[in-house]
């Protein structure tokens, strides 16, 4: 009983670290390993705001989320279901060079198999379906058993993406496992990241939000410590305070130093702070080949720790200069052209 629970277990594992590699061999016009999408902002626009959607072809945004969700009022869900899918099928060039999502409700919800049954109706599909409120893994199989069955028959050009949301107590303590568990969701989906809902999250443990989000500490490390230990994308709280572009950059530039890969945002005003905030510097670039140049000479003369710019430098450091590299590398080759919505394949910037 106890080794065929081992051995599942160890099959889910092997199926999670194998994934992307399987997947490039269902889709024959994909690069071997699937690309990177950059998504450093992460921008919502209410699925029902037909003037806002109008607008995301000024927005630079690495990714725009048409919303179904909390972003609508009840009485609009049809409506917005309807909108994002006109959008899909007529307006695609307003996606150009941005990874175009659809959020759709929570599978706790009544309303989530009419929204995936309208996106996924239409002919274009978005690039990457977002999942609120994951509470568990159950919500997660749900959801990917009515997605592969909607897209029956189908040939995809490439994986549609997927990106869960951490937005409880519950989700939370589960993390890893539901990581581990999105890591084996079945073709055509594949999962890129997961998102963190600060303000449900707020809600559900009974937490007083403050503009600095101190409270909020302990679950973004955490969040982030985990999601990012998968290798898989990290997306960071909302800043609501959407007029105030000082505490938005401080917040932004925080997140980024814990390790997330990006932000939601909810105005265009937040995009370029929070795209900045996210990408390496020039500054910090220069740091990171300088050291790696000083490593590589300090290796011949046989020195395992040595100063650079003032600082002891040894191996960890070294592979933290090596993801600055890698970031940028991936971020500046992943640039889209006008009318080109795919990027050069390239695997986490951290793998
Ligand atoms: N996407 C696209 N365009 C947007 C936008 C968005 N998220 N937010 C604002 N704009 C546009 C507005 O339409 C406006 O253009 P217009 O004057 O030509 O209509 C321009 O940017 C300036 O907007 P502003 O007047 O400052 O804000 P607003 O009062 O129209 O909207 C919010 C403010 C907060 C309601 C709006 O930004 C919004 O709905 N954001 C998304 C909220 C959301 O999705 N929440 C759920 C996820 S957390
Ligand atoms: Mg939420």
């Amino acid at each position: 009983m106890h080794s065929a629970k081992n051995a599942a277990a160890m099959l889910t594992r092997t199926a999670s670290h194998t994934a992307r590699t399987v997947l490039s061999k269902f889709y024959s016009s994909v690069a071997q390993t699937p690309r990177y999408v950059p998504r450093r902002a992460v921008m919502y626009v209410p699925g029902s705001d037909q003037r806002k959607i109008d607008k995301v072809a000024a927005v630079a945004a690495d990714c725009v989320v048409l919303d179904c969700e909390d972003g609508v009022a009840l009485n609009q869900k049809e409506a917005a279901r309807n909108t994002i899918r006109a959008t899909l099928e007529k307006k695609r060039s307003l996606f150009a060079g941005k990874d175009c999502s659809v959020r759709v409700n929570a599978v706790s919800s009544d309303l989530w198999k009419d929204d995936l049954a309208s996106v996924l109706a239409s002919q274009h599909l978005p690039t990457t379906l977002h999942l609120p409120k994951v509470d568990s893994t159950r919500d997660i199989d749900m959801f990917a058993s009515e997605v592969v069955r909607l897209l029956e028959g189908r040939h995809l050009e490439e994986p549609l993406r997927v990106f869960l949301f951490c937005e409880s107590g519950r989700s939370l303590l589960r993390l890893a496992e539901l990581c581990e568990h999105g890591l084996g969701l079945p073709p055509p989906l594949l999962l890129d990241g997961f998102v963190f809902g600060s303000d449900d999250y707020c809600a559900d443990i009974g937490m007083t939000r403050s503009s600095l989000a101190r409270e909020l500490l302990y679950a973004r490390q955490k969040f982030v410590s985990v999601v990012r230990s998968f290798r898989l994308q990290a997306i960071d709280l909302v800043y609501i305070d959407y007029k105030n572009l000082a505490g938005l950059e401080r917040q932004s530039v925080e997140g980024a130093e814990f390790g997330f890969t990006g932000k939601q945002v909810i105005h265009p005003c937040q995009v370029d702070i929070v795209q900045r905030a996210f990408s390496p510097s020039p500054k910090r670039v220069q740091w990171a080949r300088g050291l790696l140049e000083a490593y590589e000479k300090h290796q011949t003369q046989g020195a395992g720790a040595f100063t650079y710019q003032g600082s002891m430098i040894d191996m960890p450091l070294v592979l933290q200069a090596r993801n600055v590299i890698a970031t940028s590398a991936a971020q500046s080759s992943s640039t889209h052209t006008d009318g080109d919505l795919r990027a050069p394949s390239y695997s986490s910037p951290l793998a």
